[in-house]
Order: structure tokens, then sequence, then C-alpha cells
């Protein structure tokens, strides 16, 4: 029997045979993902209109140092470097960015929206060789696990902004009074989103569901590991929607600081 010996070429950078609009996805990534990030980084610096009332933005929390009142332990402290501008954002804002950073869908979407590795599935991608996440500098991002472990703690201090974000101060009396605004919306959704984000991540599932190479016979963990992978399916949605109400809530607040906006009480 003939046997045609087919030469396989490499694709140059962006080539493919595919007739989808495939590189809308990328570029939608690159775009949201940089306004994010401008956005963020511009606001942790600002150290100013991160607290209304009961309302405090979900970059600043927990608030650990600062100006107002409700930091845990007063003022700005001694240690921090003279060099670097000071904002209660900047002491916590590392580990949920961290968190997003080193997380699994992320990095398959910024990987292909940033530096084209590869710019989609079956399009030729500009490097040669592949090291993959087992080598340096990418195999860092198996430090998601430990994130994991902060995510988990911040899901607590923003379910208490939410909370505290229902318990308005009646001017007449100085007493605390049950109530919603509108910030009490964002503010909850930021915490049901950021939970359904972190408690559906690919580590969790690992952490509760079992060990290194086999699945927990326990019922328990079992049914943890069912939940975590019901949360894992729509992870893509999760990052996406908790990080836009992230940036929602900090702007709301922001601008009812400012006194650009007003609260609008619903109860
Ligand atoms: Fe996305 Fe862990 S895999 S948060």
């Amino acid at each position: 029997m003939a046997v045609e010996v087919v030469q396989l070429r490499r694709r140059g950078w962006g080539e493919t045979m595919r007739r989808d609009a495939w590189w809308v996805q990328p570029v939608v990534v690159f775009l949201v993902l940089t306004a994010f990030l401008v956005y963020a980084t511009w606001a942790a610096f600002q150290n100013a209109h991160y607290e209304f009332g009961n309302y405090l933005s979900p970059f600043y929390s927990p608030l650990i140092f600062g100006d107002s009142a409700s930091s845990w332990f007063g003022p700005k402290p001694a240690w921090w470097p003279a060099l670097l501008p000071f904002s209660p954002a900047l002491i916590i804002l590392p580990f949920p960015a961290g968190f997003r950073f080193t997380c699994y869908y992320y990095r398959g979407a910024y990987y292909k929206a940033f530096w084209s590795d590869p710019p989609s599935c079956s399009v030729g991608e500009p490097r040669k060789g592949y090291r993959g996440e087992s080598s340096f500098p990418l195999i860092v991002q198996n430090i998601h696990r430990y994130f994991l472990y902060f995510a988990l703690i911040f899901i607590v201090f923003l379910a208490h902004d939410a909370w505290k974000a229902m318990w308005f101060t009646n001017p007449a009396t100085g007493k605390a009074e049950f109530g919603i605004g509108i910030g009490t919306l964002l503010l909850t959704a930021n915490v049901v989103l950021l939970g359904g984000y972190t408690l559906g991540c690919h580590s969790l599932r690992h952490l509760v569901g079992g060990y290194l190479d086999r699945l927990s016979s326990s019922p328990a963990r079992k049914k943890a590991y069912d939940c975590a992978s019901c949360l894992n399916r729509g992870h893509m949605n999760w990052a996406w929607t908790s990080l836009v109400m992230v940036a929602t809530c900090d702007l709301y607040v922001r601008l009812l600081s400012m006194g650009v906006l007003s609260d609008w009480r619903l109860i």
C-alpha cells in the first residue's frame, strides 16, 4: 500500500483555518481586564472616598489601617515605607489580585488575550517552544491554592460589610435601624458573586473532595466536591460578574462619598 508522507507546516502567528470570529473573545477579555486593572489601580491609590455611612468599598475591606473611625488599628502605620503613597487598599488588594491572577480560568483567558499563547484554539502562535506551567516562571501559578485560603477569609469580611450595609443610623434617634438602599443591594450582590466564584474554585474542589490522586470516600466530602463542581461549571460567569460587581461597588460608594450621587433607600 502506498503511503504518502505529508509535511506538517507550523502556522504563523494568527494563521488559522477557522472561519468563525475567534478573535472576538480575546479582544473582549483584553479590553475588560485592562479597564478593570486601570480603574482598580487608580482607586486603590486614592486613599479617599472609600466609605459612605454604613457602606465600605470592597477594594478597602477589611479596613486594617486608615483615617476612618472604623479602621481596625487607626491611621497610617509608622512602618509604612516613606516612598510609597499610603492607602489602606494597598495592604489588602495583593490577596484578591493574586487569587484572580493565578485562577485557572483567568490564566487561560489572559494567556490568549495578552500574549497570544495561543491567540485561540487552532490559531498559530508567535513562539516556537512550549515550556508550559511546569517550569519557571509560570510554575509560580501553583501558588493559587494559598491565595484561595486568603480569598475564603475575605468572603467573611465582605459578608460582614453586606450585613453592615443593612443598618442605617437614624439621625433623629442616633440608633441603627434596618434598611435597604441601592448600596445594600450592590454590596450583597458583591459577596454572593464573589462567593460563587471562590467556592467554585478548581483548587477548592480538590481540597474538599479528596487527595492527590483520588476522591475521598467520605459522603460529606463527596457532597462538598459535588457542590464545588456545580459552581465550577459556571466559573467563567462567576469570574466576570464578580469582577464587574466589585468595581461597580467601589464606584458607587465613591460617587456617594463625593456627593455626585445620593443613595436611594428602598426600605
Ligand atoms: Fe478560578 Fe481557583 S480556579 S478561582
